[in-house]
């Protein structure tokens, strides 16, 4: 039996940031599917946006990111994450961050898109990577227990109060409980309920569904980013870093078309509206074989190789491009879900233990559109802010006792899909719903396509009962794994789906058609989805705004 003050589910960087933020006489468990270095956060790439020089300001940052999310995003939760960006950068750094540096010596910042002042701190175009390591190496110093290759499958739940989970040990194949007085659920996005993604295939969304399944529910899930730049047929990402270092945009006509859709902030307008010119692009034929082009020859070899090497390695690799001589042909891919499970800035949920923060979180400091590089200090500020009050609640409350029930039902769940001898392979629903969420929910949307998307996602639901495995082994059964996740996957397919076919307006990375204009009258407000048997049943509940009010937004 396993118990810990604090459990974290998830072990990039939010999860691992909590860890290092609580107390040292608290005693710490973090869970991850994967080896924490191998977390998504890991091939983040671009930066991370803080208001660090006197000619900036948290106020500008703030005005930044609400200008962003389209309004939808929570004033108090976005003020927080300005205000506070700046010395969690120090921290950082103190801990031995290696931010790229300009020649005076001071940490350097680049352009990103949607920002009023040029705040996205870097190391290269690989900033993910180098705090990740940062990170681990805090945490290997915390001394944390860490379970990694460990797969959570539920959230145990006694009179409404989360006090721990079930987890399956993927060295051993045995199922077991982790008791805690406070759990924090740092579990990444679900970029891959799409079949193609900028996100590694562990991003399932996992912590979202147990939470939705334990019946908390899902906020915001039908704001999905589409980041302007991915490599074409793969959706690797290619930072927006390198058209904050000057690249350009040019369709097949060799025009810069963002004179078009965004004449001040060109192709560092936010990515929503980028994402979206891309798009009208190649649906008027103006494209390259189905791209649109990102050139950065005129930044030379030497900006390149200095500020952009791993995008020089990837699209040669991938594309066979090399940047230095040749434009890279790029599309919109998904990228972020601004949605999640809903947090106060304290980073509670609504039930009482349970904890969340970064990419599954919702603050909700993105609204309607995340800006490039917010997401990375919303992990460090959430993060942090996370593991402090689940700290705190940790000493306020004691270890609760739980049911073996949780246990002999999540065994009873992998023994069904262990038993079943025939019936559909996972993979190809997974993909079937992967091409389904494109075709249906894309970056443009209406009602009818979103319905017929909606009978297709029912009529896969019905199918799911019949998925069997082939592997019986208990030792590192990752079909049984990939199993586990679809149905994370389907219940997030289908409240993404209904939310967005409900939601009758365009704002930020939504964006109907039919509904072309934001209607702030009757839709400035969050989506909450909560399960029920006829599947995802929907309230709503208002915008935070303390200090900029609603405008249009223009770039
Ligand atoms: O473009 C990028 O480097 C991605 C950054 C982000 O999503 O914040």
């Amino acid at each position: 039996m396993y118990i810990h003050d604090v459990l974290i589910v998830g072990a990039g960087l939010a999860g691992m940031r909590a860890a290092v933020a609580v107390p040292k006489h608290l005693n710490v468990g973090i869970i991850s599917k994967v080896h924490p270095v191998r977390s998504h956060s890991v091939a983040a790439e671009g930066g991370i946006n803080a208001a660090i020089r006197e000619e900036d300001s948290w106020e500008s940052h703030m005005y930044d990111t609400v200008k962003g999310s389209d309004w939808l995003g929570d004033q108090d939760a976005i003020e927080i994450l300005c205000k506070s960006a700046p010395e969690d950068i120090m921290t950082l750094e103190c801990m031995g961050a290696l931010f790229s540096r300009d020649p005076d010596g001071q940490i350097a910042q680049r352009n990103f898109g949607g920002l009023g002042f040029p705040r996205t701190c870097y190391v290269a175009d690989r900033t993910g990577h180098a705090l990740v390591h940062l990170l681990y190496e805090q945490l290997l110093k915390r001394d944390a227990k860490v379970y990694e290759e460990w797969y959570v499958t539920s959230l145990i739940v006694e009179e409404g109060i989360c006090c721990g989970v079930v987890v399956l040990n993927l060295f051993t194949g045995e199922l077991s409980t982790i008791r805690a007085k406070s759990v924090i659920l740092a579990t990444g996005g679900y970029g891959r309920v799409y079949l193609i993604s900028t996100n590694g295939l562990i991003n399932t969304g996992d912590g979202m569904a147990m939470a939705y399944q334990a019946g908390v529910p899902l906020q915001d899930l039908e704001f999905v980013q589409f980041h302007p730049t991915t490599l074409k047929s793969t959706g690797i990402l290619i930072t927006e870093g390198a058209r904050g270092e000057g690249g350009y945009l040019f369709n097949s006509r060799g025009e810069r078309f963002m004179e078009k859709y965004a004449p001040n902030a060109m192709e560092l307008a936010s990515r929503d509206v980028v994402s979206r010119a891309e798009y009208q692009e190649i649906m008027a034929g103006r494209d390259i074989e189905g791209c649109v082009m990102l050139d950065l020859r005129h930044l030379g070899k030497e900006k390149i190789m200095e500020k952009l090497p791993q995008i020089w390695e990837l699209s040669l690799t991938y594309a066979g491009v090399d940047p230095i001589e040749a434009p890279i042909p790029i599309t919109p891919g998904v990228h972020y879900s601004m949605g999640g499970i809903p947090t106060n800035v304290n980073c509670e949920t609504p039930m009482p233990g349970l904890y969340a923060a970064g990419e599954c979180a919702c603050a909700s400091v993105h609204g309607a559109n995340r800006l490039g590089g917010n997401a990375l200090m919303e992990t460090i500020v959430y993060g942090r802010r996370a593991g402090e009050f689940a700290a705190q609640y940790a000493e306020e409350h004691e270890i609760k006792g739980i049911s073996n029930q949780h246990l002999a039902d999540e065994k009873a769940k992998i023994v069904a899909i262990m038993d079943r001898r025939d019936g559909e392979r996972i993979g190809a629903i997974r993909d079937e719903i992967g091409t389904l969420m494109a075709e249906h929910f894309g970056i443009s949307r209406t009602k009818a396509r979103m319905e017929a998307g909606e009978e297709k996602l029912a009529a896969i639901r019905a199918r799911i009962p019949n998925v069997y495995i082939q592997d019986q082994s208990k030792v590192f059964n990752l079909e049984l794994v990939d199993a586990l996740q679809l149905l994370s996957i389907i219940d997030l397919a289908e409240v993404l789906a209904k939310g967005a076919t409900i939601r009758e307006e365009s704002r930020g990375a939504h964006s109907r058609s039919d509904f072309p204009d934001r209607d702030d009258e009757n839709w400035m407000k969050h989506t909450l989805a909560y399960k029920s048997e006829e599947g995802p049943r929907f309230e709503y509940k208002p915008v935070t705004i303390t200090k900029i009010p609603p405008a249009e937004r223009k770039y």
